[in-house]
């Protein structure tokens, strides 16, 4: 007999599928690293900041020693920036830390959690690592059914997380839908709202969730580095939330979550107003270029408010996993998402106008 070791719900759970790394693709299709283009995880094409760089390599002399574990300058920059107290801030190895200290402090095993139909994987991942019950709401247009995720919470339901915009589909929702949800939802139920890609969100799209947060102690803005701040190898990211939230994530969360280098980039980052504003230039052009090409192409997508889009590449089931194949042939890595339920599409990062026109060139080589 086999011993079987840990729950059922835990032995349930499919891993997550991460962007193929760059290496890997070189070695399984015998191809150059250096001509192969990655644009499959949502990461910024500028790579790091130099003021991160600098600021990293002046925080390496005391690498022997253990980080604040309090992060005292990187909550002070938080501070100065987001206009919020520092008891209000809980810093996470990634964003996806504070989506799963969310998980863990907040549902029990059997109690419920909210969340829509193609967002980011990790809901689900960090709802099954708990034993918890997933309700998944049907998505409208692509996007979160706001009044419909409202009317799914029931007595158990204690976590609901939106994504804006959301990943994988890129889709954005206004403020006064988030408003009008937030009135609605019952105050001992915790809203997770995922602010990963809001850098990216043209000025008069952008809203004051931390006003929200003064008035709802049940939200919990999270926010990362990885995106528009160009930190995703570093894993940081911060959860905004009153302190009734704010004091019990802190408790559960590793001693030492953000690494000392990690910390002193994010503060240099976080000041580097000229890398911000020219990623999201970037951003913009970028897609521009791939939606132009996909137009061209008479290929369907979804208008996305993120720096990556999802393009409908065949109308049979196997397309994006064929179609997946012949672009990594070709030395260009993209994200197949049929374990989103969307087998007919692909999602693609924007990367650097030359990275674009290769894809571009590469996918028009595969559909013909
Ligand atoms: C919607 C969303 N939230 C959170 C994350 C987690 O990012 P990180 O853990 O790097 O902050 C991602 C990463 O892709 C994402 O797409």
């Amino acid at each position: 007999m086999t011993i079987q070791f840990g729950p059922d719900y835990v032995r349930a759970i499919a891993p997550y599928q991460g962007g193929k790394p760059i290496a890997e693709v070189a070695r399984e299709f015998g191809l150059d690293e250096a001509k192969i283009i990655k644009l499959a995880s949502n990461e910024n094409p500028l790579g790091m900041p130099d003021s991160a760089k600098q600021a990293m390599l002046a925080a390496m002399g005391d690498i022997g020693r253990y980080p604040d574990s309090n992060g005292f300058d990187l909550k002070q920059t938080i501070i100065n920036k987001y206009k919020v107290p520092a008891d209000w801030i809980t810093l996470g190895n990634g964003s996806n830390d504070i989506l799963e200290l969310a998980a863990h402090a907040f549902v029990q095993p059997g109690q419920s959690v909210v969340y829509a139909q193609y967002s980011f994987a990790v809901y689900a991942l960090a709802t099954q690592a708990i034993g918890a019950r997933a309700i998944v709401v049907a998505a409208k247009d692509y996007g979160h059914d706001l009044p419909a995720m409202a009317k799914a919470i029931t007595a158990d339901t204690r976590l609901v997380f939106i994504a804006n915009p959301n990943n994988p589909t890129g889709t954005f929702i206004p403020a006064a839908e988030i408003e009008a949800f937030l009135a609605k939802v019952p105050q001992d139920v915790v809203v997770v709202l995922d602010e990963a890609y809001n850098e990216y969100l043209a000025p008069e799209l952008q809203y004051d969730s931390i006003a929200w947060v003064q008035q709802y102690p049940n939200l919990l803005v999270s926010r990362t580095l990885s995106k528009a701040y160009g930190l995703a190898g570093l894993r940081v990211g911060f959860g905004i939330a009153q302190p009734v939230i704010t004091d019990l994530l802190n408790r559960i969360r590793q001693p030492f979550n953000v690494n000392s280098m990690a910390q002193a980039a994010a503060v240099a980052a976080l000041n580097d107003s000229a890398f911000l504003q020219k990623s999201a230039q970037l951003n913009a052009e970028g897609y521009q270029q791939l939606t132009q090409a996909f137009d061209a192409m008479d290929l369907e997508y979804v208008k996305s408010y993120g720096n990556f889009v999802l393009v409908r590449v065949g109308s049979d089931d196997a397309a994006g996993a064929r179609v997946n194949l012949e672009l990594l042939k070709r030395g260009v890595i993209v994200r197949p998402v049929g374990n989103y339920g969307l087998p007919q599409w692909l999602r693609i990062s924007i990367g650097l106008p030359q990275e674009n026109a290769a894809f571009i060139k590469a996918l028009k080589a595969v559909l013909s």
